[in-house]
């Protein structure tokens, strides 16, 4: 739209004023606001940018494939993918409170982070993609901490760069009309939100290999089913939870003993409060004869039909 791309213009012009002839980093998660980020500031300056991408091994099924795609192959950026994710397995290793979870996962990312960018030479400025209500939210600090929200991409304050936010002043749609008009790939511009730990905080207690294997493949299957049903841009968030339980079941005559699968879907404005989709009960038939069958280890899904509050949208 006419607005979207006067937008760019002026931040394009900015960007290149402020930096000029140097260099900035961006910390890229693959969600929409750094995505956004990255790319508005590589139309500015093009090579003088570098993206670093932590695969944490915590994302879901295709998402890091998707994101080499989109910024090393079509949009040809300076791009780092730094697999780290045996490094953070490890450090997960025996931790299970969700909390210390957020921690670990935060801590680790910093380092992989500090890491990376201290092999570069020569880096002025940082890029962020805070948005208008990470500013707002971040002001209005409650008394309790329910969760610590740690965002990964969130980087240590005495950090030696400059920052750099465009996106300061922006609405969430906003953010993604800017990021269409710029040509990011649709299962970008409409990424659900993700929370930072990602499957971390999804597969309740301890974190191992073959658990997040099982979620990340039942989220998938819901996923492709919430699509069919074109119900995809309609519901706020949606996906699968492992918890830490196992359920009796039959299966080909036999005893099984297997992990139950749990599927959450709500809707939501802001992600304060949620209530649960009423998902069309054949859908969720669907979805639970092909978790069932197509997952190893996977006997039973249950459907969470609790709102926010008292609930919350992830489990941990
Ligand atoms: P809750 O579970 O608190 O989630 O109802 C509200 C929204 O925030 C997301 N969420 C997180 N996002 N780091 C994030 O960046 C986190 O640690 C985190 N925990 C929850 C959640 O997915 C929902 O959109």
């Amino acid at each position: 739209s006419w607005t979207m791309e006067r937008f760019i213009d002026i931040e394009v012009e900015k960007i290149r004023s402020q930096v000029g002839d140097r260099k900035v980093l961006c910390a890229l998660s693959g969600g929409v606001d750094s995505s956004v980020v990255a790319t508005l500031i590589h139309r500015a300056i093009g090579d003088q940018l570098t993206c670093i991408f932590v695969d944490h091994g915590l994302l879901r099924k295709g998402e890091v494939e998707s994101v080499v795609d989109t910024f090393s192959n079509k949009f040809h950026m300076n791009f780092i993918k730094v697999d780290a994710r045996k490094r953070f397995l490890d450090k997960l290793k025996g931790v299970t409170d969700p909390e210390e979870k957020r921690k670990v996962i935060g801590n680790e990312f910093i380092y992989v982070f500090d890491e990376e960018s201290a092999k570069l030479e020569g880096i002025d400025f940082l890029a962020q993609g805070t948005i208008y209500a990470d500013i707002i939210e971040s002001g209005t600090a409650t008394d309790e901490v329910i969760k610590s929200h740690h965002n990964v991409g969130g980087l240590p304050e005495d950090m030696e760069f400059e920052l750099i936010e465009p996106l300061k002043a922006l609405f969430k749609d906003e953010v993604r009309a800017v990021g269409a008009e710029l040509g990011l790939p649709a299962d970008i511009v409409h990424r659900q939100p993700f929370p930072g730990p990602g499957l971390g905080v999804r597969v309740l207690g301890e974190i191992t290999e073959e658990k997040l294997e099982i979620v990340r493949e039942a989220d998938w299957i819901l996923r492709d089913e919430i699509a069919k049903a074109g119900l995809d841009r309609e519901i706020w968030q949606y996906f699968a939870i492992l918890p830490d339980i196992r359920s009796v079941g039959k299966r080909n005559e036999k005893r099984s003993y297997d992990h139950a699968i749990g599927i959450r879907a709500v809707h939501s404005v802001d992600g304060m409060t949620a209530d649960w989709a009423r998902i069309p009960w054949d859908v969720l038939e669907t979805i639970s004869t092909r978790i069932t069958s197509e997952v190893d280890q996977v006997n039973r899904v249950v459907y969470d039909i609790t709102a926010k509050p008292p609930g919350t949208i992830e489990w941990e």
